[in-house]
């Protein structure tokens, strides 16, 4: 049997990872892409002979046979994009954020509940193994009463100006995963927050924020989170972990890309697991979609539009309380220029554009 005819809308970095992953996924074909750029659209033709490439997002709509939708464009088309699948009776997933404000991304969570097709949106931390590992362990009391949450992430990535000018400083478009999932693992709503940001480079936003405050259940949080590690450091690295503290016992979790790497020291036992990193995980979504419009029933483990639309929200208000308080700026345009002739140069780094080998 034929697999679920699907379509691409946005041939960038994240366009040519879904592509992969419907190759290989059986109950997937990939039948169109679409991109706005005619330099991304020749590049797309090489790339993936098997689709049909075009520039005209209505050729999707139009097409009956299709049944599925990926948008991976920036976040100022999505929602254009999102009602004209919903109208032609597409189901979707969305890359994040959803749109560009909180005002519209509420107005797509309201229309996709009221829609019969699936949406889903890849908050792809909550498809890795080691957060449902981490989660699960936490469900168990191993650690006694979950307390402190606190994530950092930090790796000389998308550089100011590079790119992803819709989704916001990286505090939004990166940061937002890890706002999503402290309150995911607090399991419940943000309450308050401080944040403190800086001008690295002395680019009009903060290149590198952190944030810590209250859940509504007592659960207290720090984020940090920063594109600004080592930028110009002739050998490059990151550094990222998860720390889950509770009122008994610990998990910490790092990871290198490649391979992550989780303690879990709970009252009765301790476990210790180092397993592939799995970047973006697409290939759970992708099934998760998958498995939905061929069962009809959707799966509940697909990260919602609301789930986006709440952590995009928090994210932009902790930008927010950023700028009201004393805001400091280190480094110059002239670095900052640097920065980016430097990573228009790289074929391997963090977080490079239209390239398809980066984190
Ligand atoms: N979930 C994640 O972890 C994750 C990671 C990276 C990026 N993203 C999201 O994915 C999206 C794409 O990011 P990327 O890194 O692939 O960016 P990119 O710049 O590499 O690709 C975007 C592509 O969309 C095309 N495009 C722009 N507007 C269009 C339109 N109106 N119609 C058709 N094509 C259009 C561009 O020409 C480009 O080829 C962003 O919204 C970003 O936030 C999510």
């Amino acid at each position: 049997m034929a697999g679920i005819k699907t379509a691409i809308i946005g041939y960038g970095r994240m366009g040519a990872y879904y592509r992969k992953v419907i190759l290989d996924n059986p109950d997937l074909e990939l039948k169109m892409i679409c991109d706005a750029s005619p330099a991304q659209r020749e590049w797309a033709r090489q790339d993936a002979p098997e689709a049909l490439i075009t520039d005209k997002p209505e050729q999707i709509y139009e097409d009956p046979e299709i049944q599925l939708v990926i948008l991976c464009a920036l976040a100022d088309s999505r929602k254009e994009q999102i009602e004209r699948c919903f109208a032609a009776g597409k189901n979707v997933i969305s890359e994040k954020p959803i749109g560009i404000s909180a005002g519209q991304e509420k107005e797509l969570v309201a229309l996709a509940a009221s829609v019969p097709q699936f949406s889903a949106v890849n908050l792809y931390l909550r498809n890795s193994w080691y957060h449902r590992e981490m989660k699960a362990f936490v469900e168990s009391g191993q650690i006694g009463q979950l307390a402190i949450v606190r994530i950092c992430h930090m790796t000389p990535g998308l550089a100011p100006g590079e790119g992803h000018e819709y989704e916001g400083p990286c505090f939004h478009d990166c940061g937002m995963h890890y706002v999503d999932i402290a309150r995911w693992y607090a399991g419940a709503p943000y309450k308050t927050w401080n944040a403190q940001g800086i001008r690295m480079w002395n680019y009009k936003d903060p290149w590198w924020l952190n944030s810590h405050g209250t859940f509504e259940n007592g659960v207290v949080f720090d984020i940090t989170q920063g594109f600004v590690y080592g930028q110009l450091s002739k050998d490059q690295t990151h550094h990222a972990y998860v720390d889950l503290i509770g009122t008994r016992g610990v998990i910490h979790m790092t990871h290198d890309f490649k391979t992550a790497h989780v303690e879990m020291r709970g009252t009765d036992r301790t476990e210790i697991l180092d397993k592939p990193f799995g970047e973006k995980n697409l290939p759970v979504l992708c099934s998760q979609m998958a498995q939905s419009i061929l069962s009809g029933h959707r799966d509940p483990s697909m990260p919602e539009f609301k789930d986006a639309a709440e952590a995009s929200e928090v994210a932009w208000e902790m930008l927010r309380d950023a700028g009201t308080h004393e805001m400091p700026v280190k480094g110059t345009d002239e670095e900052l220029v640097q920065i980016r002739e430097r990573r228009s140069q790289m074929t391997d780094g963090y977080g490079l554009l239209k390239k398809r080998h980066n984190h």
